[in-house]
Parts: structure tokens; sequence; C-alpha cells
């Protein structure tokens, strides 16, 4: 039987980047919009062109670089929205423009301040211009769980009349269930007039918790697109997982009769470049790619699996990209059986990447005899999953202890070549370590957050570090207010692992560092 083809539509560059604190730079946008074409989503939404030129950038070089699927940029019902959209889409191969306002009277009365018949009007001119842009157009109706049936179906019938070709339901609040929502979107195919010419999408976010099976139970009610985000990021509590969604469809193909075209093995590394550059982690028993999703614990549980995998088992790892551990690598293993083992795992490295990730796996494997996939991941995280480096660390050495005063020396080499030395105390090692790096590159910036893991267990494990810091923006508008201090400030996100929990917090640091200053520029050096 031919199955159905559901389409994904990715929006963690848009939607997902919209969480707090995951905010992304260009490069790093590009290399997740580069993954997203390997896990062969159908549409990428590369970003809000009108929201930033620094998003407009980003979706101009997604559009332009990336292969494969549709790229989409997000307007609202505004004309220089919609050209702004078009501009970063227009060098893509093939195009999408999404424009959404929002239909339930508490949107409409309090935030648009406009009328019904307004916002009636205004879809149906702002279809109609996008596509006079471009052939592929969404409409989503925002807010559309929220808002009086009759009124969503005559808006949608206006989108449909104006050129819409897809059309959008989104649960922007996470408010619906999934028996209602499966209700509402067999009611849109009976009332919206011309809703044959369109294809249903949803758009779910999780705030009870229930944007999979809402996305799901609407699949089962006809929608042919399910919008969602690596690792469910998204606003507030997130949107729907894509990896859930794949997952569930694949393996309950049979109930749901649809299929997608994705890559499944490439959402595990999806997953982990996703958690990398936004310094979100996974949390460890999140369905699909968690660390403990294939984990079994129990005594019970192990005998069964062991007996017979399906016992405990509804997916093989291999299918989301875990590798099966057919090869393990160790301290003779050549360059050769470490690529072949990263291509395993998903991981798509250039020469120049692969040389230095090797460099780091031969020093790991001088101190740690089994070298698992984690440490891998990390190794590739912190080698390779890092912004270019204005300076570098080339050298920290502490001293600490519980009667010492913590002191740090570091050596760091700027972007003109030139290595400079210093030295600080602090509160502990890593405060000593930060203030010694910041007395040479003077970016004043606060540390918001930092968390360490250890990737392996055993006392010889790689740590890794993930911290955030904050910088004022210096009056950059484009910025979000942060809710708390009313101020507008830069967030960014570093990584480092290493076997030395201090030298993977210096490296954390650096990482988050120069993203800073590729954004706010060179600092006004301070000490030689
Ligand atoms: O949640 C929402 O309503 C959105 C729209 C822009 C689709 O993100
Ligand atoms: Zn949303």
């Amino acid at each position: 039987m031919e199955l159905d083809h559901v389409r994904i539509f990715d929006t963690t560059l848009r939607d997902g980047e919209q969480s707090p604190g995951a905010t992304l730079n260009t490069d790093e946008k590009l290399e997740i919009a580069r993954q997203l074409a390997r896990l062969k989503v159908d549409v990428i939404e590369a970003g809000f062109p009108a929201s930033s030129p620094g998003d407009l950038d980003a979706v101009q070089r997604i559009a332009r670089e990336v292969r494969g699927p549709i790229i989409c940029g997000l307007a609202r019902c505004v004309r220089s929205d919609i050209d702004a959209a078009w501009e970063g889409i227009r060098g893509a191969e093939r195009q999408r423009i999404h424009v959404f306002i929002a239909t339930s009277d508490i949107h409409i009365e309090h935030k648009l301040r406009m009328t019904r018949e307004q916002v009636l009007e205004r879809t149906r001119e702002m279809v109609s211009y996008a596509r006079s842009l471009c052939e592929d157009v969404e409409f989503s109706p925002e807010d559309a769980t929220r808002s009086e049936p009759a009124f969503l179906y005559e808006v949608l019938g206006v989108a449909i009349e104006a050129g819409a070709t897809t059309l959008n339901i989104p649960d922007t609040v996470g408010y619906t269930t999934p028996t209602e929502f499966a209700e509402l979107i067999r009611d849109i195919h009976e009332h919206t007039p011309g809703i044959e010419k369109a294809i249903i999408s949803v758009h779910c976010h999780n705030d009870l918790g229930m944007a999979t099976a809402n996305s799901l139970a609407a699949v089962r009610a006809g929608a042919r697109q399910i919008e969602c985000t690596v690792n469910g990021l998204g606003e507030r509590a997130g949107n729907a997982a894509v990896e859930e969604i794949a997952m569930a469809l694949q393996t309950r193909r049979n109930y749901f009769g649809v299929t997608t075209r994705l890559e499944t093995r490439e959402l595990y590394p999806s997953s982990r470049m996703v958690s990398t550059y936004t310094g979100l982690s996974v949390q460890a028993n999140k369905a699909i790619v968690g660390a403990n999703a294939f984990a079994h614990e129990a005594g019970i549980h192990q005998d069964g699996i062991l007996k017979h995998r399906q016992t405990y088992e509804i997916m093989d790892a291999t299918m989301v990209g875990l590798s099966d551990n057919t090869l393990v690598l160790g301290k003779h293993s050549g360059r050769h059986a470490f690529g072949d083992k990263l291509v395993q795992m998903g991981y798509h490295l250039d020469q120049e990447q692969l040389n230095r990730a090797f460099a780091r796996f031969k020093e790991l494997a001088d101190r740690k005899k089994i070298i698992t996939d984690r440490d891998l991941e990390a190794i590739v995280s912190d080698e390779v999953f890092q912004p270019q480096d204005v300076y570098r660390l080339l050298q920290i050495q502490v001293s600490a202890g519980d009667k010492a005063i913590p002191t740090a020396t570091v050596r760091l080499q700027g972007p003109d070549g030139e290595v400079v030395t210093d030295a600080s105390h602090g509160t502990g090692p890593v405060d000593a370590v930060y203030k010694a790096i910041n007395r040479i590159i003077n970016v004043p910036n606060e540390l918001i957050e930092f968390s360490v893991k250890a990737v392996t267990e055993g006392i010889d494990a790689v740590g890794e570090v993930t911290i955030r810091i904050e910088a004022e923006a210096n009056g950059d508008e484009t910025l979000p207010t942060n809710a708390q201090t009313g101020r507008r400030t830069y967030l960014f996100s570093g990584h480092g692992a290493n076997t030395d929990i201090i030298v993977a917090s210096g490296r954390a640091y650096m990482s988050a560092l120069n993203k800073l200053i590729a954004v706010r520029g060179m600092p006004t050096a301070r000490k030689k």
C-alpha cells in the first residue's frame, strides 16, 4: 500500500531559536541547516528576516548554500515583513513565504487592536501580495485553537482564495488536547471553502506537554504537514520534537498509515549539534535522544533484552543514529578507523576538522583506555562545533586547594598571532581562570550559568562544561529585553570538554567569548 506523505517542516532556526537563551550565530545556523538537509526535512523555516539584519543575513546564506529542502522565511501580515522574507529566501532552490496574523479575539482586541473585518481584509491583501512574489505561500492564523471556529474557517477560506497553498493551524499557547485538536482539523476540512486546494499543517506548542500527541492526533484527522523542532526547542516549553514525531510515525506506521521522508539515522547527530550550539542540554530521560532513551537498568529488563531485544525495545537504537558499537576505538586506532567511526556516528567533517578531532582523540587515548561514543561526541563538540577563534586558549595552569589561594595563569593567542600571558586569583580555580582571561580580553560580561557533567562513568571520564554569559548590548534594539532586568543583552553559550574540568571550563568560556567578540567587535586590549 502506498503511504501518504506527511511533510516535516522544521522550525528549529525560527521558533526554536526563540527559546530563551538559544541564540545562534550565522555560522551555527548554517551548520544546523546543512544537518537538517541531511535529516531530509521537507521545509526549513530559516528565520524571521524582518526581525533583525542578522536574521535576514542568516536566511540569505542558508537560501544560497543549503540544497534539498524548501527554504522558508516568516513574515507578519505586513508588506515590509513580506519583502524582507522574500529578500531572505529568493536565492533558494525552492522558496516559501510563511505569513501569519492572529485570529483569536483575545489577540485581535488586545494585541493587534483591530476588528475581525480588518483581520480578514489584511489576510486577503497580504497573502495575495506574498503570492505575487512566491508560488509557495503558507498562512497561519495565530492562536487558532482559541479562535472562534466559524471565524477561523472564514479566514482560512480567504487565505486560500488569495493564494495560500499550505494552511498551518498553530496551537500557539499549547492549550489544546489531542481529541479536541483532531476534531478541529476535521471541522476545518469540512467547513473551509476551497480546502481541497491546500495542505493542512499543524504547529503545536508544549505548554501542557501535549505538543507531540496533538500533532499526531492531527495527522490521524488529515493534517499532512507537521511543524516541529530538534529537541523540541521553541518558545516557552517548546514545540513538538522532530525526533518524537519521526519515530512515532515510523514505529506505528500501520496505525498512522503515513510516512515521512526523514533519514532517521540523522536524528541523534542533529540533536547533539543543536544541543551543543544552543547550550541547551537534553534531559537524560528525553524520548528518542536522551542519554537514557535506550538504556535498560532494571534486572528483569536486562534479562529480557538479552533473551530477546523486542521484549523491552520498540525501536532499534541504530535507527535514530546511535552507533551499534561494532568498532571500538583505543590508543592504537588509526586515522582511518577514527574517520570511519565518526561517519558511522553521523558526523560529516571536512579534512581539517577531522585532523583536529583526530589529534584530540590521540591525546585522550593516552589518558583513557576505552574511548566510548560519548567521548567521541564530546571531542567533536569541543573541537569542531566551536565558533571561529578570535582568541585561542593555548595553556592553563592553576593552583588550588583548601588552604591555598586559587590562582590561575593563562596563555592566549590573539588575532594578530601575538601570545599574551596573565594571571589572577579568584574564589575558586574556575573563577581564577575566568578572571585571568578577562585581564587579557577586556569584554565585560556576566557568567549566568555554569554546568559540568561527566560524559561517561569512571575516574578518567571526560568532563563537559556548558556555560552562558550575558553582556550589555549597547542599545541594539533588535534584541529581546531580559524580563528580569529590563535590559537588552546578548546571551551566548559556550561549551568545552576535557578530562580536566578546569581546562574544559576555560575552553567553554573562550567559546562563549569568541561568539560575543564576533558580534560586538574586538575589545580594547587591556594587558600585553
Ligand atoms: O506559535 C505560533 O503561533 C507561531 C506562528 C508564527 C506559526 O509560531
Ligand atoms: Zn510557534
